[in-house]
């Protein structure tokens, strides 16, 4: 890479300055040479610039800001525009609070429900979180303002985040835990990549060379500055020459490191160009985006509004929403009702510019109905709801379970909700329940509820969200960007989370999220994917065109109720066979629409290459497999409403032959298939010769046959020609 021209005139111990933060939040800057530093600032679904004192915990407040609903609400929108719009507000208020980048977005896999942060992280499915976070980027950054996607990588717990190592194959670290920050460099080439705190395979992922220079930027092409976790240098030295630029906070020994290192040999000054250049970079991009701007506070909050909206996932819904606009008095039970949960905490809290709470809304959108509110969950209110029409009970978990630095113990929402829950079912034989939420709970009542709405952590409009949702001014339509389960024991990391302390092995592989529970078979509350609405969707005409390795999706969705709601509708590619196990399908493309009753509108999707894909470890790399795909185009990942098989050529796998390999592997090879076929021919007195010829007579003794390492073959009995076999062996291996 081209050096930053300011570089010859920098003397060691100003390049050691500008790896490494000036304070909590501030970047250092050539004073000499009247480069002046910038601010950085959390976090993903709102500012947190903090003006006064500055900490790791989120105890001193910040400026107050638009406080959007957080990941997990967001990516149930499947709406890459509306995260772009999100993108481009909090651009507007970090460039007003004189902020050059934003910390975020979070992109890191839900590998288990008990993830502390999951209420900041996108999805379970990396396709998903990939294009969301590729659209939030190009929102802040076509604004002035960097991202800084993060955890890279395998970030996916609390508890130990800070040392523990993630041991990850291969396999599962291309398919499900990089393709969302891949997609994001390759989309949106974000201004800065935040490395995680844990190790990754044994290595600090802040000194892995492997992940932050050969795979993030020889293969991804990413060209902007990587910056540690607030905390996550361990080795200085290591880090710049592993790819790590920038060290943050401030650390009061960071640039001493530095020059004791360049002294010691132990750092290439090259090394320290380079990370010195990645720092000035990026101050002249933010130099040069930088200007005045104004923010407006009530069309902010009016698009939190519709983010909560669009987030919102209607899970249940017998015919008891949207609620009528006259009737008996309903009876709101809950003290979410006035006082919402609408955000985890930690690092990402955001001093909201204001908050709505749904009760007020409710009642403004209904005002000829009678609303009572009972905050407590207790049997004073149970008798209340025995007069009313409906009984709405707010339900969630308290905010101390859902913050960052720690992982949650169960997935089960306070006994006293349960209880409560249980309670009304049974007395009243009805029950609405908006549940508030920032990640998968467990709902033992939901086969029992007459309409559930998971409402998430919906940011400061949520409130008024939920009141027109369950009001019917708009239809719910958000799906679920990562699974209900039924219970904890189901969940794929479950014997294997969060590990020992020292390590944690992902022993379930790619299989997290609906790529567990379907390829298992195993029950879950809500599927990946589902959501209702207050109208009902046709698919149909499915046709799939191929093009090469890639195809286009063409179908056709129809409004076929009566209220005006959006779709979004998902495709899914299944691999029916393959060499190596894959999921039972997995999510590649999907679209949101708005249609009006009767409409009916055609959607086309493009699969790329990539789509079928799968990572060969033996190959070391992506792998095209030929034969049939099957794609589906459904209404969740359990709703598959229509299919077409298609056939692609692949990719021609040249296997590496060993001599152990086994004699199926040799006798596929396309050069020495054939010459080896003719020599076992005539083994057991042409015996071998008519199975290879018929494997259907003994399809039992073929296939012993195919799985016998070549090298083994003499030792059977079956009077082989060895010196044949040996000669193949001998100019096969390769
Ligand atoms: C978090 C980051 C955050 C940083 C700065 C860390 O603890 O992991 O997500 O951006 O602090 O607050």
């Amino acid at each position: 890479m081209a050096l930053h021209p300011l570089i010859s005139q920098l003397t060691d111990t100003e390049k050691a300055a500008l790896c490494t933060g000036a304070s909590f939040w501030d970047l250092n800057g050539v004073p000499r040479l009247g480069v002046e530093g910038i601010s950085v600032a959390d976090g993903p679904h709102g500012l947190r610039r903090q003006a006064g004192a500055a900490d790791h915990l989120g105890i001193a407040d910040s400026l107050p800001a638009t406080c959007f609903p957080t990941a997990s609400g967001l990516a149930s929108s499947f709406d890459p525009e509306l995260l772009a719009r999100i993108g481009a507000a909090l651009a507007v208020e970090a460039r007003a609070a004189g902020v050059s980048v934003l910390l975020g977005p979070g992109v890191n896999m839900k590998r288990s429900p008990l993830c502390g942060r999951n209420f900041e992280y996108f999805s379970e499915d990396p396709y998903l979180a990939g294009e969301l976070g590729a659209a939030m980027v190009n929102g802040l950054q076509d604004n002035g303002i960097g991202a800084s996607v993060k955890h890279f990588a395998a970030n996916n717990q609390e508890d130990h985040r800070l040392t523990v190592s993630a041991e990850v194959d291969e396999r599962a670290l291309r398919e499900i835990y990089l393709p969302a920050f891949e997609t994001i460099v390759r989309k949106a080439q974000p201004w800065t990549v935040m490395c995680s705190y844990n190790r990754l395979n044994g290595i600090y992922t802040s000194e892995h060379r492997w992940l932050l220079t050969e795979v993030l930027r020889h293969e991804w092409g990413f060209e902007g500055l990587v910056v540690s976790d607030w905390l996550a240098v361990n080795d200085r030295a290591a880090g710049i020459t592993a790819g790590l630029d920038l060290e943050m906070p401030t650390s009061p020994d960071g640039p001493a490191r530095v020059l004791a290192a360049l002294e010691s040999g132990e750092l290439d000054r090259a090394d320290l160009d380079r990370a010195a250049s990645r720092v000035l970079a990026l101050i002249d991009r933010a130099h040069a985006a930088a200007g005045p701007t104004i923010v407006d506070p009530d069309a902010h909050h009016e698009l939190a509004r519709e983010a909560a909206r669009r987030s919102a996932v209607l899970l249940r819904n017998d015919g008891a929403l949207p609620l009528a606009e006259t009737g008996a008095p309903i009876v709101v039970v809950g003290p979410f009702a006035t006082t919402p949960r609408y955000q985890g905490a930690g690092s990402s809290r955001v001093v909201p510019t204001r908050v709505d709470n749904a009760l007020d809304a409710l009642r403004a959108a209904l005002p000829d109905r009678r609303i009572d509110h009972f905050p407590d969950y207790d049997l004073v209110a149970a008798a209340a709801a025995a007069e009313a029409a409906e009984v709405l009970v707010f339900a969630g978990l308290p905010e101390s379970v859902e913050a960052e630095g720690f992982d949650r113990a169960v997935i089960d929402l306070p006994a006293e909700q349960t209880e409560f829950l249980e309670l009304v079912r049974r007395r009243l034989g009805r029950l609405t329940v908006v549940v508030q939420a920032g990640s998968a709970v467990a709902l033992p009542f939901a086969d029992h509820a007459d309409a559930i709405l998971f409402a998430w952590l919906g940011g400061q409009a949520g409130g008024a969200a939920i009141a027109d949702l369950l009001s019917g001014a708009h239809s719910p339509a958000g799906k679920l960007a990562e699974t209900l389960p039924v219970d904890l024991r189901h969940t794929p990391a479950h014997t294997a989370f969060p590990g020992d302390g020292h390590t944690v092995d992902y022993r379930e592989s790619i299989f997290i999220g609906y790529r567990w529970y379907e390829t298992r078979g195993l029950p879950v509350a809500f599927p990946f994917g589902h959501g209702l609405t207050y109208t009902t969707f046709g698919y149909s005409d499915l046709e799939v065109s191929v093009e090469g390795d890639t195809a286009t999706a063409q179908f056709t969705i129809a409004n076929t109720g009566e209220v005006a709601a959006d779709e979004i509708a998902q495709v899914y590619v299944a691999d029916p066979e393959s060499e190596l196990t894959r999921p039972v399908h997995e999510l590649k493309g999907f679209a949101r629409i708005h249609l009006a009753p009767g409409e009916a509108r055609r959607l086309s999707i493009e699969l790329d290459r990539r789509a079928f894909a799968y990572w060969h470890p033996a190959k070391g790399s992506w792998h095209v497999e030929a034969g049939e795909f099957i794609v589906q185009v459904g209404a969740s990942s359990a709703d598959i409403r229509l299919a077409q098989t298609i056939r692609l050529d692949g990719d021609t796998l040249r296997r590496a032959l060993t001599p152990d390999s086994p004699t199926g592997a040799w006798l596929a090879d396309p050069d020495y298939g054939s010459p080896l076929r003719a020599i076992l021919a005539q083994a057991a007195h042409g015996m071998v010769g008519m199975l290879l010829d018929n494997p259907d007579l003994h399809p039992g003794r073929y296939r012993i046959l195919q799985n016998i390492p070549l090298n083994r073959l003499g030792r059977t009995g079956l009077g082989c020609d060895l010196a044949a076999i040996d000669e193949i062996i001998r100019r096969g291996v390769r």
